[in-house]
């Protein structure tokens, strides 16, 4: 049993990265095993993980363009239990390559699709656009989790993304859920982003975590270090942010095969 998830959002800067990296390793410190693969060109997750190039023999870009099976790619982390497939600058043309292939959205669905047996969670860190790499990553996924940050424009952007993400489900996958909407770096001090919150909360409404990640640095300098926060400063309000969210994903146990 197995749940494939995108995190995504066109709008760049919102804590998508973020949240792939600290719920996936959350995740993995529960004891489970976790994928996560870095589809952005601009290899924030790669980095941030701690991967160092000499380690990385073959990435996702080799995947699509080299069609190396993807359990050469798939790289273990310091974390026990996460493993990942790492995006590097490359990706870029992987977009390109797949323009001219024939089933050019369905690509990385036929990649995972073997390796469910083996992770309770592969989750999929989107690029802030919305191309090819997004729409593999959506067709390939069981449901979506979509970060959005407690600033002006939050709704507009998301409004688009959810009339998207119902027109993949009526022509590529029917089966697309929306997993949940993520609160990313609200700010307390400032009334807009309750506002902001609130208003999310009255369109979205249980649709919308409980958990609302805090804007903290640490989340931030975290990945300097190549490390989660779970590892690089575990008692921070960052890092309880992300272990309460993975506690509010691992009780929804909808898992499909
Ligand atoms: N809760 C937070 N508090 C403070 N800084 C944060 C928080 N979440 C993310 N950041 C920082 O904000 C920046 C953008 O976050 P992140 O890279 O996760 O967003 P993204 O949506 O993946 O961006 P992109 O669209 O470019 O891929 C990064 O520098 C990150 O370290
Ligand atoms: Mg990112």
């Amino acid at each position: 049993m197995s749940k494939v998830i995108a995190i995504t959002n066109q709008k760049g800067g919102v804590g998508k990265t973020t949240t792939a990296l600290n719920l996936s390793t959350f995740l993995a410190l529960e004891k489970e095993k976790i994928l996560v693969i870095d589809s952005d060109p601009q290899g924030n997750l790669t980095s941030g993980i701690g991967i160092k190039k000499e380690q990385m023999k073959y990435g996702l870009y080799d995947i699509y363009a080299a069609g190396v099976p993807a359990r050469e790619a798939i790289i273990a982390t310091g974390i026990p239990g996460l493993s990942v497939i790492t995006a590097t600058m490359d990706l870029f043309g992987a977009e390109l390559d797949l323009l001219e292939k024939n089933e050019r959205e369905t690509t990385l669905k036929k990649v995972i699709e073997p390796l469910k047996k083996d992770f309770k969670y592969i989750m999929i860190d989107c690029p802030p656009s919305f191309g090819l790499l997004t729409l593999n990553a959506l067709v390939a996924s069981n449901s979506v989790l979509v970060p959005v940050q407690c600033e002006y424009f939050a709704l507009e952007g998301l409004s688009l993304l959810i009339k998207l993400l119902w027109r993949i489900r009526g022509s590529f996958n029917e089966g697309l859920d929306l997993e949940g909407i993520l609160l990313t770096m609200f700010n307390r001090h400032i009334s807009l982003s309750k506002q902001i919150a609130d208003e999310v909360r009255k369109v979205f409404k249980t649709k919308v975590y409980d958990t609302v990640i805090p804007r903290n640095i640490i989340l931030a300098e975290a990945p300097g270090h190549g490390k989660p926060v779970a590892i690089y400063a575990p008692n921070s309000p960052g890092a309880k942010a992300y272990a309460d969210l993975t506690k509010e994903i691992m009780n929804d146990n909808t898992l499909l095969i």
